[in-house]
């Protein structure tokens, strides 16, 4: 189990690993950052719950006494930890069988009448078994067999460009807003199932935990959960209009060419089905709960960027890079979550903490009470928009798999991992193939679907249409100031994290020196175990965002330090939870050094000289701890 202790931390960030193949980059952009409501809201009710001792375990689905377990585990639960129990106790998270159990999104939710998008978020109830009256428990869904035309995903660009696409696209947008609310199959119905999953709609009744919620956010289960989210509602589209090959597009944010406004389709003006005087309102992909000023704005894929458009798509390409060349299991998947309460600091994985909270967040209207629509979990399956971002946020997750780190990352399956793979990640691999959610297919029925079944897209019937990702896959990143010895010059003038007060406050820029376990690794040590800066116990109050960025031994003279500059180790970005109150929360970061201290020429130094630069809402910020530590991910 030491091999726990590394990921005592917690999120991991943005920065992580940098690929071999190329060593470049550093920047990793801001990771963290989540949406409303995630799974930091679900931690809150989840502390009360530990808190008062409250934990009431049904022990019908498991094998082990986990109250025993549980009670007598009082301090790990409190202390930052990537894996959410000791393996040899874990039991996947699966969504409930009788969904009829669902109850309204409360979770970060603390003033209703602020949530314009209402909080009702239940799926229509099936029909229950007709002599006895109790629910049917969804069957494990079967994926059909593999089609010879594979449903192909276009870029946002093509599918605008192309009339015929379009045009059934929005036909199909069209007919399931015109689907009657008792059909699961109905636009509004369809952006339920977020707001369910991610807002305490459900329960982990069927792992043992009937007061612990569901969340499938920050943590490994937000990609399954959100591949099969879009599979559904693919199908969904294709049956409707009667043509199974039909694909959803993707908004590849990733490549210069689309990094300009919205994909346009979303924003076209049209006439109504009358004639008139064309208008968004006309078209059904358009939804007016998004930030006007970024329809033809470039998009910061790092955040508070400062720059010409240029140099802003430049840095993106440096962003994308760095949180797509971490490895390891945690660091990409996210915390390592198995049913039951989850540990304060459980964090997400560097595209979800990185570019997928940031285009949330960029797409959602800041002039809404919530950032509705994109910009909440609890609307953001609304917009048609969402889905469009979320299909490129699965490719990442497939190029990840098939193109980086030379084809050798893996999924966290028993069969993917093999045996003894020391990656924590592998130690709870059947924790995460047989995690399950609930969907309504094609059909209106009622399925259950394992995450080990969607590893791959192409036995799932779909792929994705090329688009050029060379840009960020080589990009490499450049130091401010190589072999700068600023960490050793440092000794005496500041501070080390042994000196220092925790919690330490980060309202204003902190520096400190961080020592390093081991110094100029060997090639072949560092394949098989990356470094990893740690910083723990993060304390902020989830009802206002905030956002630091963490730079690695900077020389400070003056010029700023962006994605593209080696000392940029990542960001971390909160945006304000839930809707309405005040909630104490905790979480962690976590950034990769590895190839950043190759870059500065500073990997024989026993220090590094970390900043700390708050950029927004920091001024109750505290951080716990900080530290190096090194992470197993291979033999
Ligand atoms: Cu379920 Cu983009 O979030």
């Amino acid at each position: 189990m030491s091999s726990f202790s590394l990921l005592s931390s917690t999120i991991p960030s943005t920065k992580n690993t940098k690929i071999s193949f190329s060593r470049s980059p550093k920047t990793l952009s801001h990771n963290r950052f989540k949406v409303s409501c995630n799974a930091n809201t679900a931690t809150d009710d989840d502390n009360k719950q530990k808190a008062s001792q409250s934990l009431e375990i049904n022990q019908q689905n498991n094998n082990v006494d986990r109250r025993n377990v549980l009670v007598g585990l009082g301090g790990l639960y409190g202390a930052a930890n990537l894996s959410s129990i000791p393996s040899a106790f874990a039991v996947p998270i699966q969504a409930p069988d009788n969904i009829s159990l669902c109850v309204n999104a409360h979770a970060g939710i603390g003033n209703m009448t602020d949530a314009v998008k209402g909080v009702a978020c239940c799926p229509p109830v099936p029909a229950s078994d007709p002599v006895t009256g109790d629910a049917i428990a969804p069957p494990l869904y079967q994926l059909p067999p593999r089609p010879t035309t594979l449903r192909t995903r276009p870029t946002a660009q093509a599918a605008a460009n192309d009339p015929v696409y379009l045009a059934k696209f929005m036909k199909a947008v069209k007919l399931m807003k015109a689907l009657p609310d008792d059909d699961p199959r109905s636009w509004n119905n369809q952006g339920k199932i977020h707001c369910a999953y991610c807002n305490a709609g459900y329960t982990q009744e069927k792992s043992g935990f009937d007061t612990v919620n569901m969340q499938v956010h920050n943590s490994w289960l937000f990609f399954p959960f959100h591949r099969w989210y879009l599979y559904f509602l693919e199908r969904i589209m294709g049956s409707l209009l009667g043509d199974d090959t039909f694909a959803l597009p993707y908004w590849n944010w990733d490549n210069t060419d689309a990094m300009t406004g919205f994909p346009t389709a979303y924003e076209l003006s049209m006439p109504s089905d009358t004639g008139g005087r064309p208008s968004p309102k006309n078209n059904p992909l358009f939804d007016g709960f998004r930030d006007a000023t970024h329809v033809t704005a470039t998009v910061d894929l790092q955040g508070g960027f400062v720059g010409t458009d240029e140099a802003m798509k430049n840095n993106n390409l440096a962003v994308v890079h760095d949180q797509m060349s971490v490895v390891g299991i945690a660091p990409f998947f996210g915390g390592l979550l198995s049913a039951g309460p989850r540990p304060t600091t459980m964090p997400g994985g560097s595209i979800e903490a990185g570019v997928h909270t940031r285009i949330h967040i960029w797409t959602g209207n800041p002039r809404m009470p919530n950032n509705e629509d994109m910009g909440n979990f609890y609307s953001a399956g609304y917009d048609p928009l969402f889905y469009c971002h979320h299909a490129n946020v699965d490719r990442m997750w497939y190029l990840w798999k098939t193109v980086l780190n030379g084809g050798n990352n893996i999924d966290p399956t028993t069969s993917e991992c093999g045996v003894d793979n020391p990656d924590p990640g592998c130690q709870l691999a059947g924790d995460w193939e047989n995690s399950s959610f609930v969907f309504y297919d094609e059909n209106k029925n009622l399925v259950r679907v394992k995450s080990g079944d969607c590893v791959d897209i192409e036995v799932m019937g779909y792929t994705y249409a090329d688009s050029d990702i060379s840009p960020w896959l080589n990009y490499s990143s450049t130091p401010h100031a190589a072999g700068s010895n600023i960490a050793a010059d440092s000794i005496g003038k500041v501070k080390k994290v042994d000196e220092l007060k925790f919690p330490l406050s980060i309202a204003e820029t902190v520096k400190f020196l961080v020592k390093r376990p081991a110094v100029n690794r060997s090639h072949k040590e560092k394949k098989g175990t990356r470094e990893i800066l740690m910083i723990n116990g993060i304390e902020f109050d989830g009802s206002a965002g905030f956002k630091f960025d963490v730079l690695i031994d900077d020389v400070d003279d003056g010029t700023p330090i962006n994605a593209s500059d080696s000392e940029f180790a990542g960001t971390f970005e909160q945006l304000q939870h839930g809707v309405g109150g005040s909630m104490k929360m905790t979480t962690g970061a976590m950034f990769g050094i590895t190839g950043l201290l190759e870059e500065l020429k500073a990997d024989g130094d026993e220090y590094i000289l970390v900043t700390i630069v708050p950029n927004y809402g920091c001024e109750k910020v505290t951080i716990g701890d900080v530290k190096i530590e090194l992470l197993k991910i291979r033999r």
